[in-house]
């Protein structure tokens, strides 16, 4: 389901809610109904529409094109976005995006004002001490921008130089590792778009990001005139999504959903969609049994 379908949906949803509503106010008004008692199945059938679909709360930092990101309309679209939307589908439940900072972003999880983020978020192992995270649904790596004319050919040649990154995220972990916690040259952006901006304005000399964004990004923006440099010396990361620590109930409805999307094809059609080739098979075929991991652990 796309966002626009899925906001008609909730939109159509809240409009039958609010007449069920108004027809219960109506009724208050009304002489006191016959006191004939209706069989209790009767009752409860005449009664009782069915219960409204919950509605989780996503939050997700929707500057990371492709994965998410907000189009002309303001709609939140994206990989992510339409992953999650395919598991609400599955499970019969309603989830709603929210664009949110990308800091503080798993602080919302803690406090209850999301219920899961999905927003391209690395499973790490720090942070699986502070959160739950799904199974992982796609994989990635850091890659390097850099100005078509850069002498750059390995991550270790950004030792010197000035490096924008987003802060808070792998990349600038890999960068501060690099260069050390307290190098001046590490500049750490809002978002990852802001640190290109400013590759191109030449206030960097580098950017270090996940390659599913950079690769769009110089993909969409030929005038900026980047080139991409990649180094095996960067380790495999996995997205997940994140879940308030605990939240065990939610998480396996999750990831039964993932599994679900990922075996009927919807997941592939997804991945195909937003890359133009076929998902991995490592991915796909790794979610059942890090489902199964994950839920006894
Ligand atoms: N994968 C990286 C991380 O988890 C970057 C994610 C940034 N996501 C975003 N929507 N801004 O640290």
């Amino acid at each position: 389901m796309t966002q626009l379908s899925t906001r008609r949906f909730l939109k159509a949803s809240g409009l039958l809610l609010a007449g069920v509503m108004l027809a219960a106010c109506g009724k208050k008004d009304e002489a006191p109904a016959p006191v004939t008692t209706p069989a209790p199945e009767a009752a409860s059938a005449a009664a009782a529409p069915p219960p409204p679909a919950k509605v989780y709360v996503v939050g997700t930092d929707a500057a990371y094109a492709p994965f998410e990101s907000q189009n002309e309309k303001g709609e939140i679209v994206g990989f992510d976005i339409d992953v999650v939307t395919a598991i609400a589908q599955k499970g019969g439940f309603e989830v709603k995006f929210i664009n949110t900072p990308w800091e503080g972003i798993f602080n919302t999880l803690t406090q209850g004002d999301r219920d899961l983020v999905v927003s391209a978020v690395t499973i790490t192992e720090e942070r699986k001490q502070t959160m739950d995270f799904s199974a992982p649904y796609f994989d990635a790596y850091q890659l390097i921008a850099v100005k078509n004319d850069a002498k750059v050919t390995k991550f270790a040649d950004l030792k010197k130089l000035k490096v924008g990154v987003q802060n808070g995220t792998t990349g600038d972990e890999v960068v501060t590792k690099l260069q050390g916690k307290s190098s001046p040259n590490v500049k750490r952006f809002e978002s990852t778009p802001l640190a290109l901006k400013e590759l191109e304005a030449g206030g960097v000399e580098a950017v270090v990001a996940d390659n599913g964004v950079i690769v769009n990004y110089v993909a969409n923006n030929a005038g900026s005139n980047f080139k991409t440099v990649t180094d095996n010396s960067f380790a495999p990361e996995q997205y997940g999504i994140a879940f308030k620590k605990g939240n065990t109930e939610l998480l396996e409805k999750f990831n039964k959903g993932l599994a679900e999307v990922k075996a009927d094809g919807t997941y592939d059609a997804i991945y195909k969609r937003y890359f133009g080739v076929a998902a991995p098979a490592a991915v796909a075929s790794s979610v059942p049994a890090a489902a199964a991991s994950a839920a006894s652990q």
